[in-house]
């Protein structure tokens, strides 16, 4: 199979990349590199590597007739919440803009494709307390970022239902594992507990720490793609990628704890604006296509902080 990977050298793309990689597919990567590193990447030989803007509608036009894809895996975003709020014009012309322009160049010039995926997020729940949080739960974006993933997933589906083009939509849930970069305070948590532990700084909650998410290990994430990538059936469809089980912060912090057998300090400040209490997805749709996730959190912590 030859695979496109918008937004491949950075934390998720990286091993997707490489999973299909090891499986000799051969894998493209577009990347602008803004929050993304090459070194991520290093399998991919520069023939197979585009630092390209997903924005720059010539040139993405130009790969997508030059190489006929067979899947097209996007998760190039703006994916800093933050830097939505503060342009969220710049950030739409990304998260959706782009997003649109992909599928078009994908219907007008590619026929070849087997599968279009786009990387939607468990932030288009908001704040909806009921749980868990279903493909058919209340939508109640509270920020941007979160409505432009609306716009992107909702806009992938139509394609599907308008074009007939075989796409999927998958709301990924807290992912964590290595790779995931920790340079900033909105940074996945686990990644910042992991440096934390690892400098022996102080760890900050915010909030109570009570905070449940379904944190899932980047393994998962790929055995959930691939079913999705494998089945037909899940064409035109909008899905949640996660484990099904919730931990609080607190619990987190404590595996951390055991696991580097050793305590680090912590304080505790006020709730983050915004801040979603709890949160754990439904994954029925995923389970009846054999979609079984494998990492508990202890398995998962085991294995990043050991890689
Ligand atoms: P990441 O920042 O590590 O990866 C994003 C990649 O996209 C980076 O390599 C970046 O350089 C690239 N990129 C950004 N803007 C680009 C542009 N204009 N042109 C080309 N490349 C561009 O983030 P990630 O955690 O790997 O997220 C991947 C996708 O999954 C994103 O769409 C994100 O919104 C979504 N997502 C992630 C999580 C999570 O828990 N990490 C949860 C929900 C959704
Ligand atoms: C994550 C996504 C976000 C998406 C949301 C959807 C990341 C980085 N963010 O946000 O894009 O909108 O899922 O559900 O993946 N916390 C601390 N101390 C810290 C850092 C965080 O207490 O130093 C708390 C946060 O306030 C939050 C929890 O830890 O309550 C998880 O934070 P984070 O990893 O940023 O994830 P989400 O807020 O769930």
């Amino acid at each position: 199979m030859k695979l496109l990977i918008t937004g491949g050298a950075g934390f998720i793309g990286s091993h997707i990349a490489n999973y299909y990689y090891e499986k000799s597919h051969e894998v493209f990567v577009l990347d602008n590199l803004v929050s993304g590193y090459r070194e991520n990447i290093p399998f991919i030989d520069e023939k197979h590597f585009f630092e390209v803007d997903v924005c720059d509608t010539a040139k993405v036009e130009e790969i997508i007739k030059t190489y006929q894809f067979d899947v097209v895996i996007h998760l190039a975003a703006v994916v800093s919440v933050v830097d939505t709020v503060n342009d969220p014009l710049m950030s739409s012309e990304v998260n959706i803009n782009a997003t649109v322009n992909l599928l078009e160049i994908n219907r007008l010039y590619n026929a070849q494709l087997r599968k279009f995926i786009f990387a939607s997020s468990a932030a288009v729940y908001g704040n909806d307390p009921q749980l868990p949080k279903s493909i058919h739960s209340m939508i109640q974006p509270e920020s941007p970022y979160a409505i432009q993933k609306y716009a992107g997933e909702q806009y992938t589906k139509l394609y599907h239902h308008l074009y007939g083009l075989p796409t999927t939509a998958l709301r990924f849930f807290n992912t964590y594992g290595p790779k995931q970069d920790p340079n900033s305070q909105y940074a996945g948590v686990i990644s910042i507990i992991k440096r934390k532990f690892e400098n022996n700084e102080t760890f900050t909650f915010f909030g109570d720490g009570e905070q449940t998410r379904d944190f899932m290990y980047i393994k998962d994430l790929i055995q959930g793609l691939v079913c999705v990538i494998d089945n037909d059936c899940t064409n035109g469809e909008v899905l949640n990628v996660g484990t099904g089980k919730q931990t609080s912060l607190k619990d987190i912090f404590h595996a951390f704890e055991a696991s580097y057998n050793k305590k680090i300090e912590y304080r505790f400040e006020p709730e983050r604006k915004g801040d979603v209490k709890h949160s754990v997805s439904d994954i029925t749709e995923l389970k009846d296509i054999g979609y079984n996730p494998q990492y508990t959190i202890s398995r998962g912590l085991e294995e990043y902080l050991n890689s």
